[in-house]
């Protein structure tokens, strides 16, 4: 889709399908939404977060940012966050990373982006936490595939410390948070941890994060 008449049109195309298939399908909609899932995604076009997820409207409360990351200090997202876990009491949590994330490769260069580089000035450390393992890998490819694959785990780590999940955890099990991955190639969604609902399984992912090279981390001891 190119033009942004075509827009209208098929949003005219979508809204009569569905009134067709379903006559009061918007109505109900307005009574309010009862979503069981947070998304925190990358902003990258190519990942459809309901069409992936086969997601309906109401079903996926969404927010992304680039390189899908959960900054303590990011008010947008501890906004959604909160409002997500505590208003909707939403069941899950997902990160969604994707292989081949520009976010991610920009990080892997020098800063010379412009405002992004203070964005993903987490995804550098990540990089740097991780220096061993990913300087042993045969390319710029692997790394930024494994790089994708790390942000991912820590910003789930940077998730769980944050006082909204603490609070909702020390009220029961709940929010239950993930870190997946999207295959641009095939489609297809890769879970890389999951099951995280409580304090205990969130210090066996700080054992995850802080990786070989934990003396150099001193925010996750
Ligand atoms: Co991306």
């Amino acid at each position: 889709m190119q033009s942004y008449d075509e827009l209208f049109e098929n949003n005219r195309a979508w809204a009569e399908n569905i009134r067709r298939a379903d006559p009061t399908y918007f109505e109900r909609r307005v009574a309010g939404q009862e979503p069981h899932f947070l998304f925190i995604g990358c902003c990258d076009s190519r990942v459809p977060t309901e069409m992936l997820t086969g997601s309906k409207p109401g079903e996926m409360f969404t927010h992304r940012n680039i390189a899908n990351q959960a900054h303590p200090n990011d008010l947008s997202m501890l906004s959604a966050l909160e409002y997500a876990v505590e208003f909707l009491d939403v069941k899950h949590v997902l990160i969604c990373g994707h292989y081949g994330c520009g976010g991610v490769k920009a990080a892997m260069m020098p800063p010379k982006h412009g405002v992004v580089d203070h964005w993903l000035h987490v995804v550098r450390d990540v990089y740097r936490w991780h220096m061993a393992e990913l300087e042993q890998l045969a390319d710029d490819a692997a790394r930024l595939h494994r790089l994708v694959e790390l942000n991912v785990v820590e910003q789930i780590f940077q998730l769980s410390r944050t006082p909204i999940v603490q609070r909702a955890w020390a009220r029961g099990r709940r929010p239950i948070l993930h870190g997946l991955v999207y295959d641009l190639h095939d489609g297809l969604l890769k879970e890389l941890v999951s099951g995280i609902d409580g304090e205990d399984k969130a210090r066996e992912l700080r054992a995850q994060v802080t990786g070989p090279t934990s003396a150099e981390k001193p925010r996750h001891q």
